[in-house]
Formats: C-alpha cells, sequence, structure tokens
C-alpha cells in the first residue's frame, strides 16, 4: 500500500480524552476514531488489525470443532422474555421498537438466539455435540464507556455456544475451549492466564477469565508465578484434556471476586505469589441448563427420553484485543506489533521521492515484498525524514526499511528492527531475505 493512496490521519499530540497508552496510542496512529461515547469507527490501520485478530480467533475455533454461523445484531425481546432475562438484563440492554411496534434489543449476547435455533433444528442426540460461534458486534450500554475500545458499547465479539447431552460431555466441551483459548492468545502474541472465575447462580467450578497482565487493566488478580511460563498446549483435542489443561487449573489463579488471601498464602510460596492488575480478554462457562430448560430446547436421548440441553458460552473481546496487544507491545514512540497481528508486516521509507534512483529501488523493494505475499506500507509521500520516521515508530511495524539517495547509489538498504531498534545496512537480495520473517527480539 502506498501511503499516499491510504488514509492514515495520525496525531501528533496526545488527544486530551484519553487515559490509558492503547487509547492514546490508537487514536494518534489513526486506526479508530470515537463516533458517539463507546462507540468507534475502525479506520483502515485498526481494521487491519482487527481482522487479522479475527483471523486467528476464527481458526482456532475452527480447530477446536466449533462451527461458524452469522446470527443477526437485532434480537427480538421475545425469546429473552422466554428465558426470564428481559427484565433482568436492564439499562445495560439497547431496547429498540420497530414501526409495528414490535420490541427488539441490539444483542449483548446470543444465548437466546442461539438456544432458538438449536431448539428449531436439533431434535437427536446423534447430532451432539455441537458448537456453534460467531463474530458480531454487541451493544451494552455501560455506564462508564471509557478507555477506547477496552470498555466501549458498541464492542466485537466471538461468542460460541455449546450443546451436549449430559454434564460430562459438556465439560469436554468447556475444556476444548479452554484449550483453544490459550493457543488463540498465544498465536496473538499474548500470555493469556486463566484465572477461576466466578459462576454465578450457577455454581460449580466451570468458569475461566481469560487474563492479561497490565497496569492499566480493571481487574486485580492474584496467582503463582508458574502459570506465566506455560506453553500453550498442541491443538489435540482427542488427547486427554484433563491432563492437558491440569498444568493450568492446578496452580491458584483468581481474580479479586473469587480471592482467597488464607488460601493464596497457604498455596503459593511467598517468592512466587504474583498480584497484579490484569485485562480480561476471553470468559468461558458452563450453565447446563439455565437456557434450555426455560425455552424448552429438548432433544431425545440415545433411551428415547427428552433431555434439555448442557450448555456453556464461550466470549472472547475481539475489539478489546486491540488495546489489549497495545498495552503489552508498546514503548514510548508507540505501538510495536507482534507480527501475527501486525497491520503491515513492512514500513517502507523513501527518504527522497522525486530522487530517480531512490524511487526506483524503493519501487523494487515494494513490489518484490509485495510479490512475495508480505504487507509493505511504502511511506512515498513527500515529508521531512523526521516526520515519516517518527510516523513509522508510532504505527510500530515490526521491520523498517529505509532507503535514501545516498544508499541507493550503492544499492544499500537500512534495515531496523522495530522492536529492539537494531539497524543493519544490507544489499536488496539481504534485505529482501530478512525482511522476509519476524524479526528476532
Ligand atoms: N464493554 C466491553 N467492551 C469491549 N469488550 C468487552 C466489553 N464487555 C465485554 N467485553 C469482552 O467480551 C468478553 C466476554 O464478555 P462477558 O464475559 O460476557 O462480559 P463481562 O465480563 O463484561 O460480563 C470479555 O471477556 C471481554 O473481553
Ligand atoms: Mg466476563
Amino acid at each position: 500500500m502506498r501511503l499516499t493512496d491510504y488514509f492514515l490521519p495520525t496525531l501528533k499530540e496526545d488527544p486530551a480524552e484519553a487515559q490509558i497508552v492503547s487509547h492514546r496510542l490508537m487514536l494518534r496512529a489513526g486506526m479508530v476514531r470515537q463516533s458517539a461515547a463507546g462507540i468507534y469507527s475502525w479506520l483502515p490501520l485498526g481494521l487491519r488489525v482487527l481482522r487479522k485478530i479475527e483471523a486467528i480467533v476464527r481458526e482456532e475455533q475452527n480447530l477446536a470443532g466449533a462451527v461458524e454461523v452469522l446470527m443477526p445484531t437485532l434480537q427480538p425481546a421475545d425469546i429473552w422474555r422466554e428465558s426470564g432475562r428481559y427484565e433482568d438484563y436492564g439499562k445495560e440492554m439497547l431496547r429498540i421498537t420497530d414501526r409495528a411496534d414490535r420490541d427488539l434489543l441490539y444483542g449483548p449476547t446470543n444465548e437466546e438466539l442461539i438456544t432458538q435455533i438449536f431448539r428449531d433444528n436439533v431434535r437427536s442426540y446423534k447430532q451432539l455435540p455441537c458448537n456453534l460461534y460467531h463474530i458480531q458486534w454487541k451493544f451494552r450500554d455501560e455506564i462508564r464507556p471509557r478507555f477506547g475500545v477496552m470498555r466501549g458499547r458498541e464492542f466485537l465479539m466471538k461468542d460460541a455456544y455449546s450443546f451436549d447431552i449430559d454434564e460430562a460431555s459438556a465439560r469436554v466441551a468447556y475444556q476444548k475451549m479452554f484449550v483453544a483459548y490459550l493457543r488463540t492468545f498465544a498465536r496473538l502474541g499474548l500470555r493469556a492466564l486463566p484465572m477461576a472465575a466466578d459462576t454465578g447462580p450457577i455454581g460449580g467450578d466451570l468458569s475461566h477469565e481469560f487474563i492479561i497482565l497490565a497496569d492499566t487493566g480493571e481487574s486485580e488478580v492474584f496467582c503463582h508465578a508458574d502459570l506465566l511460563e506455560r506453553p500453550a498446549p498442541e491443538a489435540d483435542y482427542s488427547a486427554d484434556l484433563d491432563a492437558v489443561i491440569a498444568p493450568f487449573t492446578s496452580l491458584y489463579a483468581r481474580t479479586d471476586e473469587k480471592h482467597e488471601p488464607e488460601i493464596f498464602e497457604a498455596e503459593v510460596p511467598a517468592d512466587k505469589q504474583v498480584t497484579a492488575r490484569g485485562i480480561e480478554v476471553g470468559h468461558i462457562f458452563y450453565f447446563g441448563q439455565k437456557y434450555s430448560e426455560p425455552m424448552q430446547c429438548r432433544v431425545t436421548g440415545a433411551d428415547g427420553k427428552e433431555v434439555a440441553v448442557y450448555g456453556g458460552s464461550y466470549g472472547i473481546g475481539v475489539s478489546r484485543l486491540v488495546g489489549g496487544i497495545i498495552e503489552a507491545c508498546h514503548d514510548e514512540n508507540g505501538i510495536v506489533w507482534p507480527w501475527a497481528v501486525a497491520p503491515f508486516q513492512i514500513g517502507l521509507i523513501n527518504l527522497k521521492p522525486g530522487d530517480a534512483q531512490t524511487d526506483e529501488l524503493s519501487e523494487r523493494l515494494y513490489k518484490t515484498l509485495t510479490h512475495k505475499g508480505l504487507d509493505v506500507l511504502y511511506d512515498n509521500r513527500d515529508e521531512r525524514a523526521g516526520a515519516k520516521f517518527s510516523d513509522m515508530d508510532l504505527i510500530g511495524l515490526p521491520w523498517q526499511a529505509v532507503i535514501g539517495p545516498r544508499g541507493a547509489v550503492a544499492g544499500e538498504i537500512e534495515v531496523k528492527n522495530r522492536k529492539n531498534g537494531d539497524k543493519q545496512t544490507l544489499d536488496f537480495e539481504a534485505a529482501c531475505a530478512l525482511l522476509a520473517e519476524p524479526p528476532s527480539d
């Protein structure tokens, strides 16, 4: 992408309304613009990151056996009356009436709608287990939307819903999502810690929040330091999942809601006690027959008897993750994108557009890298070098390739690793080879 053809409205100054670094950097890097409190437009650079996160989330959901659907943002109120949640949800739910005076709502979550779809289409245990997910915008009229996309009112969520014939198989469905979540966050370049979370009225031990540690996080968390060292598991969903997740669930890890200081002290040696703040990027829970009972979602079991299905739901905050990744990956000059979610992998700076040799070498590098399938943002603007460098640092692409008139004569390209600042001067072939791979730390 040539920058002169792109839409990248960067800001030099910190916007006054942004309290945390990710919000500041997303505005400054031209990724989003607020349209109303907690409601954002995604500009091209931000949208690229959002789509990359979405793609990784989707791949891992598919690998774990979940099947993608797409439900609408608007839902009829009737199904929420059936489940009993229409009144309970209170002011967070945006309620809408259509021209025929029918009550609609902008979905804050989808348990009711997916239960209706399942109930109307599945009759037999033979079609189980079943896990359906979608990636769709949600609306929750939060009292205090803040921190940019981290706590928005409109936000993009991946939500999956599992249906099983009994509690034991529902537990397996839960464990598959547990593994998929560990893998997803690791691929995004994050270390997300599964923490025992409140299950609400259902009870049981089957609810985990996935938390990334960051000082600006809204939750306070307590955990065993070894949890931070555990590598994400393989995507082998036929393995004994109890054993696969045990290394994560056996260590103390709780948010403040579930924290018990005596147990923490007793179970975790003093030098391993981590008390930190964190951002909730995912949340999974088992709720059994909470929706299937009131909504009459039944299938015929192997013995011919009807059973209300056992369910769980599994959310990932896709748009929140954009901010979360920036909280974890930035320095004083701007964002430092992990390779897997970088909006472009390479930022190419032409220091002297209009100079024949500089243009020729820049164009040649741009085309060669693009033909290799790499995403290159080519700064071909007629701008001061300083402005180009600071914009490129701000938007945080993993590699920078700089071509100036002197280097162009010698056929040399300066390559900079955005993360550690290392610079190398390379010839064309060597530069192409280096830029095709993720930078080393
Ligand atoms: N207001 C919001 N803005 C952005 N992301 C959100 C918001 N609320 C929830 N999410 C994301 O969606 C995921 C699933 O939501 P859920 O657990 O149902 O919400 P909550 O924890 O707020 O009750 C959360 O883990 C979080 O990553
Ligand atoms: Mg939650």
